[in-house]
């Protein structure tokens, strides 16, 4: 049984036309996925993965991210002309897992870096240069450097980035496609933070202040192998019809860009990724076909064929296809009400702690024996293991009433969650693994990353280095803490 959550800043990017998103398809896609989830927790709690010794784990629906991968194509290749160069290239910070990108690297999707590690993580998996792209607003020397000597594709997100290039250009000649990152500057929506085409926002050539667009018109003039123009209009919080403005307005400039030039110089536009999911319910909207149509009725131009297409969709691509589950260490009651203390918190959803109007997740409740629980709803708080009074999933929800030994699970977290772990108190970071059916009725489990081990916590905590400040001394032997008094 869920706790839904109710009204929040991620209703707003809503469709024009709910109806749209509700074929019958994709409400049974999205029925299987939840059945899915909860063979997947009986199952963790069965075969011993989730228990007393490990009490919070991350779980990945193989089966929803393979169907998401399909659907992305799918969606693309209904409203592109037949032989229209499209790469989709999934943006690791959504879910920086070796084994995520390997598995979406076979459902022919690359990747979208945005730092030395992601890069890494990307190359781990095996992803060739030609289906990668970087695109970070800090790119090093050496980061340009090794993308150029690889052949990834890069976008200059400034003037002093392009100055980069252009001396590495010189020295080097490079195979990798490479463009302009523009900021159309269309507006936000209603996560200030994850705005990035507001009229002051830090990433790439902001469009609308004076001379800009002059400057990057002649920039494209006076570099023939700048041959990409890329925007990112999202992410979570914008409208549809805001995205599609923003790729509008890059498609407009390059077209200006290659008619001022007299040549079709620019040949791929990057429209960035950014789709919003719904945090309120199971169903997949708006999904990818509606995002295709939307781009398609907006902008008809850049589907004729003209153009060759990059995509960077993070967020729609893993999030409904990821669960936190925790096991209720204790319950309690405070204030006369109800409080599941849990092993999952600020650790594993950490948006979701700070800014809990942003990002609500949806909460399910499950047995001991990990079968989904019954029972009436019962308001309560949903608390995480951090030593501070803010560290809860959910506040007030009603939900079957949680008893200790039950499992809380956190819904929707596939993408900016449990991968992204907050060293909170220490806490260890979980094990997170991949289910699927294991084609005899029952659920098989693989490994996508160990849970972090106490061990591990205090050599990263700088074990090895106990005796570094204490020992510390100023040449000549002086003692720094005395001589700094
Ligand atoms: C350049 C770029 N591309 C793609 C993405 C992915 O966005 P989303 O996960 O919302 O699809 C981001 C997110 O921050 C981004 O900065």
């Amino acid at each position: 049984m869920t706790g839904d959550v109710v009204g929040n800043v991620n209703d707003d990017h809503g469709p024009d036309h709910e109806s749209d998103y509700d074929s019958d398809q994709d409400s049974r896609s999205d029925a299987a996925r939840a059945a899915r989830r909860d063979e997947a927790v009986r199952a963790a709690v069965e075969q011993g993965l989730l228990g007393s010794a490990t009490p919070v784990v991350g779980l990945l629906d193989v089966t929803g991210i393979k169907e998401s991968a399909a659907a992305l194509r799918a969606a693309f290749d209904a409203v592109t002309a037949p032989g229209t160069p499209v790469l989709h290239a999934f943006a690791v910070k959504a879910t920086p897992l070796v084994p995520v990108l390997r598995l979406l690297g076979e459902e022919g999707i690359g990747a979208e870096v945005a730092s030395p590690g992601e890069l890494a993580l990307a190359r781990a998996a095996g992803l060739p240069p030609g289906r990668t792209v970087l695109d970070s607003p800090a790119k090093t020397p050496a980061e340009l450097r090794e993308a150029l000597a690889l052949g990834i594709a890069v976008n200059a997100d400034n003037p002093q980035e392009l100055d980069r290039i252009d001396g590495l250009m010189r020295s080097a000649p490079s195979r990798s496609p490479l463009g302009i990152r523009v900021n159309p500057q269309v507006g936000g929506g209603s996560i200030e933070a994850l705005s990035t085409a507001t009229a002051t926002s830090k990433f790439g050539v902001a469009l609308r202040d004076e001379g800009a667009r002059e400057w990057v018109v002649r920039a494209y003039a006076e570099r023939p192998w700048l041959t990409r123009l890329h925007a990112h209009t999202g992410s979570q919080g914008i409208p549809l019809s805001l995205m599609a403005e923003g790729v509008a307005e890059t498609y407009g400039l390059a077209e200006e860009i290659n008619r001022r030039i007299g040549r079709p110089q620019i040949d791929t536009i990057d429209i960035g990724g950014g789709l919003p999911v719904n945090f309120m319910s199971d169903a997949t909207k708006p999904t990818y076909a509606d995002y295709a149509r939307v781009l398609r009725e907006a902008v008809p131009g850049l589907f004729d064929g003209r153009y060759g297409l990059v995509t960077e969709f993070g967020r729609s691509l893993l999030a409904k296809h990821g669960t936190v589950v925790a096991r209720v260490e204790y319950a309690k009651s405070a204030g006369g009400r109800p409080v599941a203390v849990t092993h999952a918190g600020v650790q594993v959803a950490t948006r979701t702690v700070y800014a809990p109007g942003a990002w609500p997740l949806r909460i399910a409740a499950y047995d001991g024996k990990g079968r989904p629980k019954e029972g009436p709803e019962v308001v309560q708080d949903v608390a995480g293991p951090a030593c501070f009074a803010g560290d809860l999933l959910a506040t007030g929800r009603a939900l079957p009433l949680l008893e200790q030994g039950d499992y809380a699970a956190a819904l929707d977290t596939g993408a900016y969650y449990f991968a992204h772990h907050y060293a909170y108190n220490s806490l260890a970071r979980p094990g997170i693994y991949g289910f699927a059916p294991d084609g005899a009725g029952g659920i098989a489990f693989a490994t996508v990353r160990e849970p972090q081990s106490v061990e591990e916590i205090v050599a990263e905590s700088g074990g090895a280095h106990a005796d570094a400040l204490t020992t510390l001394r100023a040449p000549g032997g002086v003692d720094v803490r005395r001589s700094i008094r």
